[in-house]
């Protein structure tokens, strides 16, 4: 069993950071025959739950395979007119299911979820990560990436719809800031 003290330090934050949704996590669908070697490369974030305003703009994570099939996740951001990168794993968690993935940033932490519900590889990717606290409330993350910095409108509305079709709520997801990045890196 891992140490409560390391879930208490993981969860605190995550729990202040945002308002908690009462019963356990939703069960949504993940992309059908997952394929983990072309979801690598780099992906923009677009839009991100929950809305966080302190964070950096030109947002977004490079994944490659290492030799023993996990992964390498190196993301980065633009904060006070710096890049700030940080670099983590990422692991297929259960054989069974390809689009489950769990990364962590730190030896210290254990595997938070990330599952892919959705992608065609070349244009976008529909992130969701919820973790469940005592089955009575859940917290959760999921972004809309893409290959490119910025996605037109309907496409960004249509992820939207496949939340909520999930029954993910978006009413606080916020678009993320993708303008003047190339020039200054
Ligand atoms: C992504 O990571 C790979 C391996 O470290 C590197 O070769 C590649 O240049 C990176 N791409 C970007 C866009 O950072």
């Amino acid at each position: 069993m891992k140490s409560s003290i390391a879930l208490a330090v993981l969860l605190v934050p995550l729990v202040a950071a945002q308002v908690p949704h009462w019963g356990p996590c939703p069960e949504p669908t993940v992309q059908p025959g997952f394929n983990l070697r072309q979801f690598m490369g780099r992906w923009f974030e677009i839009a991100r739950l929950p809305a966080q305003f302190e964070k950096g703009r030109c947002i977004e994570t490079n994944f490659t395979m290492k030799s023993d099939s996990s992964i390498r996740v190196v993301s980065s951001e633009i904060y006070k007119g710096e890049i700030k990168k940080i670099e983590g794993t990422g692991v297929t968690e259960d054989m069974k299911n390809p689009a489950k993935l769990g990364i962590s940033y730190s030896y210290v932490l254990p595997y938070t979820p990330y599952w892919i519900l959705s992608t065609d590889y070349v244009n976008t990717a529909l992130i969701y990560s919820c973790t469940d606290v005592l089955r009575l409330f859940h917290v959760d993350f999921a972004w809309i990436m893409s290959r490119t910095r910025s996605l037109p409108e309907a496409t960004v509305q249509k992820a939207r719809e496949t939340f909520e079709n999930n029954n993910i709520d978006t009413t606080r997801m916020i678009m993320s800031k993708q303008q003047g990045c190339d020039k200054e890196l």
